[in-house]
């Protein structure tokens, strides 16, 4: 038996797809840790809380020892109150043909009032993993909107692009996944991202030597991660749910977590003009942690074509910061 205090978790749009794949990890105790014992705070739109009821009422089927306690609710202050974590999910999905960005008029209102509830009503000690798209702007939103909470405690979900990279690189070299490190993403979470293969290794040697096909990397490697979501809604008819839970659960643990040595996490962070790029973005970084608090990785090299590609994605992030700027 455990005799830790339950830390509250808030996951919003909690009744939605990415929702349903991933309570049931985090309740199991595979985010925060199999001793941790937790609060879920649900969060969901009135017109989905029957539905959310049946994900509440499945959870209570698992027995899980962890989960002391499951709340839903469509009340933001409910559902922020006193949170350690809130995991901001809940939001439109884009369809085909659609670009993530496409999403901002319709879902960037949603991030306001919640950064507002978080900033008045979670813990001291709140963190924020936004996931609903376009997600560096969103959390951009959330961020601004909670002035009290320190800006290095928001983080936008890359995780995913990055797992989708290692992999990549996995089955091009042939090599274990755990092999493969140091994928940072760089920028967007959009087909703007710069997956930074001149900085990965394999094998503890660099991708670039490792594969040996700078062609690939550059042109197939790069366009696969990049358009990664929109590969899944053609095969699927819907966007990526579970591997995004998985990405999401491995953003937290990344966070609280020290990272091994010679890895890097990916995750978009408060911009304080590393690297030349503007301060204040939400921008997709190699991030190390300690446990307690993290930073972006310092001394990295980077080509002629990286830069470029960096400098594309960063004037996107621009772009839709000017574009909701009424929400800031
Ligand atoms: P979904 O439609 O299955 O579920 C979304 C849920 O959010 C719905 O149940 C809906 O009722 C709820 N919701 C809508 N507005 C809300 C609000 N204001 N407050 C609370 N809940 C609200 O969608 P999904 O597949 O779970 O995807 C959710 C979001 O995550 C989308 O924006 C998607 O594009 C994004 N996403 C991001 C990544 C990433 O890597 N960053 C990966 C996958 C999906
Ligand atoms: C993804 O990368 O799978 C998600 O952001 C969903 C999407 O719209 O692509």
């Amino acid at each position: 038996m455990t005799t830790k205090a339950p830390v509250h978790i808030t996951l919003t749009g909690a009744a939605g797809q990415i929702g349903y794949s991933t309570l049931f990890r985090i309740a199991s105790g595979e985010m925060l840790g199999k001793d941790q014992p937790i609060v879920l705070r649900l969060l969901e739109i009135d017109a989905a809380l029957q539905a959310l009821e049946g994900v509440a009422m499945e959870l209570d089927d698992c027995s899980f020892p962890l989960l002391a306690d499951i709340v839903t609710t469509s009340d933001l202050k409910t559902a922020f109150d006193g949170t350690s974590w809130a995991l901001l999910v809940g939001s439109i999905p884009r369809k085909a043909g659609m670009e993530r960005g496409d999403l901002l008029k319709t879902n960037g209102g949603i991030f306001g009032p919640q950064g507002k509830a978080i900033n008045d009503h979670a813990g001291s000690e709140v963190r924020v993993v936004v996931v609903g798209n376009p997600c560096n702007t969103n959390c951009l939103i959330a961020r601004t909107n909670a002035p009290d909470v320190p800006a290095e405690r928001f983080f936008a979900m890359t995780r995913l692009d990055q797992n989708r990279g290692e992999a990549l690189l996995a089955k091009r070299s042939g090599a274990p996944v755990a092999e493969v490190k140091q994928v940072g993403i760089w920028g967007n979470h959009s087909a703007t991202q710069f997956p930074d293969f001149e900085n990965a290794t394999i094998g503890g040697k660099p991708a670039q030597e490792v594969i040996g096909d700078e062609e690939w990397l550059q042109g197939d490697f790069l366009k696969t991660v990049q358009q990664r979501g929109a590969a899944i809604i053609a095969a699927r008819g819907s966007s990526s749910a579970a591997s995004a839970g998985s990405a999401l659960i491995d953003s937290v643990k990344s966070i609280v977590n020290p990272t091994a040595p010679g890895d890097f996490a990916s995750l978009a962070v408060v911009s304080r003009g590393e690297y030349g790029i503007p301060e204040g973005l939400q921008f997709g970084f190699p991030v190390i942690s300690d446990g307690s608090s993290w930073k972006i990785v310092e001394g990295l090299e980077h080509s002629d074509f990286a830069k470029e590609k960096i400098k594309v994605t960063t004037d996107e992030l621009l772009a839709e910061r000017e574009e909701i700027k009424d929400l800031l």
